[in-house]
């Protein structure tokens, strides 16, 4: 083969589009390739002038670069995009003084291929951003190289200054460290994180160095060899300030009500006793003046006499009433002789006035509590033996006093109708919820068990320790 013949073979069989001009812009030589380039077969080209058979390359970048390849006499590239052929090019221009030759690379696939990856880059970023989420992710190294828009709003780092730093740099507060970087190693070493995939309440750090409270989950993606750690945080000041006002409200509710039942217990004690001494003292002192005089009336006034026996029978019975009352306000005997002969008294009286048997046991006599806790046992045993008369139906009550593992226990049991206890969650009625309280209130625990048709039983505890000098 002659020379000529072998430069032309290799033209040939090239996958680059091969054209060589002369000084006019006339096709000297048109390879197969550009025939299938163009859709024209090569030499129906040859001798024709370039500008007039592709006039809309006029003016474009590619048109720029062949003149000035052709007019500095040196190698030129360009790329550019042809629309009627929907052809991305690559240019490569070698002049001279004869003319231009011309390599041209369809690199079409390959720029599509790049947009197709931009535009799905672009949509990642436009997904990400509009997250509601911080989303910030770091690869092997621990750098950082994922910074969404709410990221940014959150922490106050811009995307340009959070990329490549690190989490401890940037987002993790002093006391977390330590714990975060053994945690990363630990899951690089071993594949086991156990805060992944689980939703964590922690804190985390803005760039001011003000530390708030987040939500956050962490998952692993893996793209190819690659693992890297998202994290999707979220901003829960807001909630946790509306939680706490919550909490101290209620912590105020409940203040408030302890108090209330603090001054209530007092003004009942200083009543009682009004009624019991004041009173008292001067309905025997009636008394004492009435038969003073039913001794000075001589005998012959029967009628006189009879009236002042009524009088002083009266008189009896409305002392009874006075101290009946008085101690149904506040038994002195809780201040006088300690809480379990007040519980086995208050029994007694039940039993009477009920007429429903009632057992009371009980090994701690003469034990001495500080006196609010004495009050809440007693009160809270009142209100259960009038619960067992109201509601219940029952024969006979058992109740108990008692320490037991460390703890102090009254329980009250009735064998009467009992009751539905998610039923009860609705009623608006505040006995039962006032046990409760009274219970929590001295650091005790309230129980209630009950089934309908078999009895009530309530029961509260208090850890010794709380209960005083015991
Ligand atoms: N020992 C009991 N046996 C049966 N039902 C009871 C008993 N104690 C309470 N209950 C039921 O629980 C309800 C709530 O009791 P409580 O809060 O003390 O309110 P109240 O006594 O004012 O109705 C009662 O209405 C009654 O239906
Ligand atoms: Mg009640």
């Amino acid at each position: 083969m002659q020379t000529e013949e072998i430069y032309r073979d290799l033209l040939e069989r090239i996958t680059d589009g091969f054209i060589a001009l002369d000084k006019n812009w006339n096709y000297t030589y048109v390879n197969r390739r550009v025939g299938e380039l163009v859709h024209r077969s090569p030499e129906s080209m040859i001798g024709k002038n370039v500008w007039e058979e592709f006039p809309d390359v006029v003016g474009t970048p590619t048109y720029e670069a062949f003149q000035k390849a052709m007019k500095e006499q040196r190698y030129v590239s360009n790329l550019d995009y042809y629309p009627p052929l929907d052809l991305w090019q690559e240019n490569h221009i070698y002049p001279s003084p004869e003319g231009i030759s011309v390599f041209i690379r369809d690199i079409t696939d390959q720029k599509k291929a790049e947009q197709a990856r931009k535009q799905s880059e672009e949509t990642r970023r436009l997904i990400m951003n509009s997250a509601l989420d911080a989303i910030v992710c770091v690869n092997k190294q621990n750098r950082i190289t994922v910074w969404n828009r709410q990221a940014e709003n959150i922490f106050g780092w811009k995307e340009e200054e959070a990329l490549g730093k690190t989490l401890v740099e940037t987002i993790i507060p002093e006391k977390y460290r330590e714990q975060h970087l053994k945690g990363f190693k630990r899951y690089q070493e071993t594949g086991e994180g156990p805060l992944l995939n689980k939703l964590i309440e922690i804190t985390a750090l803005n760039k001011q160095g003000e530390e708030f409270p987040v939500e956050l989950a962490i998952v692993v993606v893996k793209q190819g060899q690659d693992d890297f750690y998202c994290a999707f945080i979220r901003d829960i000041t807001e909630r946790k300030q509306a939680d706490e006002k919550i909490k101290s409200s209620y912590e105020q509710l409940r203040q408030l009500a302890s108090h209330l039942q603090v001054v209530r217990e007092q003004e009942r004690t200083s009543i009682a006793r009004e009624i019991h001494d004041e009173l008292g003292q001067q309905l025997t002192g009636l008394k004492i003046d009435i038969s003073w005089i039913k001794k000075r009336v001589s005998d012959e006034d029967a009628a006189i006499i009879k009236k002042i026996d009524e009088v002083l029978d009266l008189l009896d019975i409305t002392i009874k009433t006075v101290r009946k009352i008085a101690s149904e306000l506040r038994p002195s005997i809780l201040d006088d002789i300690g809480i379990v002969e007040a519980l086995e008294w208050q029994s007694k009286e039940f039993e009477r006035r009920s007429g429903i048997k009632t057992y009371f046991s009980s090994e701690l006599e003469g034990l001495q509590l500080p006196e609010n806790i004495s009050t809440t046992f007693f009160r809270i045993f009142q209100e259960s033996l009038t619960n067992v008369a109201r509601h219940a139906q029952a024969s006979s009550i058992h109740a108990s006093f008692v320490k037991k593992d460390g703890k102090l226990i009254l329980e009250i049991s009735d064998n009467g109708q009992g009751m539905e206890l998610s039923e009860m969650k609705n009623k608006k009625t505040l006995g039962l919820l006032g046990m409760k309280e009274r219970t929590q209130m001295i650091g005790g625990e309230f129980k209630i068990n009950s089934k309908p048709g078999q009895g009530t039983k309530v029961s509260i505890s208090i850890p010794s320790s709380l209960a005083g000098s015991m």
